[in-house]
C-alpha cells in the first residue's frame, strides 16, 4: 500500500518534467498536405502531437524548412500521439512539419509543446507559423492600445 503510493508519488514527479505547455496549435489538414512550423527558442523541448480525427505525423529538421518525409531529422509516424524530443543535437531554429497521412481523408490534430519550467523561463522569441502572417492580428492590437491609452487620457483629464 505504502509502496503503491510512493510509486504512484514518483509516477506524477516524473511525468511533471518537461512538462511546461509554451505553444499550442490546433489544425486540421486536407489528405497528403503539410503545414509547416518553426521553434526559434533555444530550450531543449519536447513536441506532441495528438491526431484529432484521421492520422497526422510529426517531422522535424534543422536543416529542411520545409520538413517532409523524404526530408527530415527526426519522425514519428504512429497512428497515436507523435512525440519528439527536442535537445542541443540540433541546430536552432527548429523546422517542424505536420503531415495528413492520405490513408485519410483529412486530419484534425493539435501540436503542443513543452518544456521544463526551468527551460520554459528563458524563452525570449515566439514561434511562427509558416503558413500565416500575423499581420492583421499586429495592426488589430495596436488599435486596442492606442484606444485605451486614450481613454486613460481622457479619464485622467475628467478625474
Ligand atoms: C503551407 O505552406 C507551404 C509552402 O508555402 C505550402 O506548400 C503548403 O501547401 C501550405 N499548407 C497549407 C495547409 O496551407
Ligand atoms: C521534400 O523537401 C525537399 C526539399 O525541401 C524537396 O526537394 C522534395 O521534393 C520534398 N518532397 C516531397 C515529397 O514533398
Amino acid at each position: 500500500m505504502l509502496i503503491g503510493i510512493i510509486i504512484i508519488a514518483f509516477g506524477s514527479i516524473q511525468s511533471t518534467t518537461c512538462n511546461k505547455l509554451i505553444s499550442s496549435e490546433l489544425g486540421e489538414l486536407e489528405s497528403g498536405n503539410f503545414i509547416y512550423y518553426k521553434y526559434p527558442q533555444n530550450i531543449n523541448f519536447r513536441l506532441e502531437l495528438d491526431s484529432l480525427v484521421g492520422d497526422c505525423d510529426l517531422y522535424v529538421s534543422d536543416r529542411y524548412q520545409y520538413v517532409n518525409y523524404t526530408n527530415y531529422d527526426l519522425q514519428s509516424t504512429t497512428c497515436g500521439k507523435d512525440e519528439i524530443s527536442i535537445d542541443h543535437d540540433l541546430k536552432r531554429p527548429i523546422y517542424a512539419s505536420v503531415f495528413a497521412h492520405p490513408y485519410y481523408s483529412s486530419c484534425k490534430y493539435v501540436l503542443n509543446q513543452f518544456a521544463d519550467p526551468e527551460e520554459a523561463d528563458l524563452i525570449n522569441s515566439e514561434n511562427e507559423d509558416l503558413n500565416e502572417s500575423d499581420e492583421t492580428g499586429e495592426k488589430e492590437s495596436t488599435l486596442w492600445w492606442l484606444l485605451i491609452n486614450l481613454l486613460e487620457v481622457i479619464a485622467e483629464i475628467f478625474l
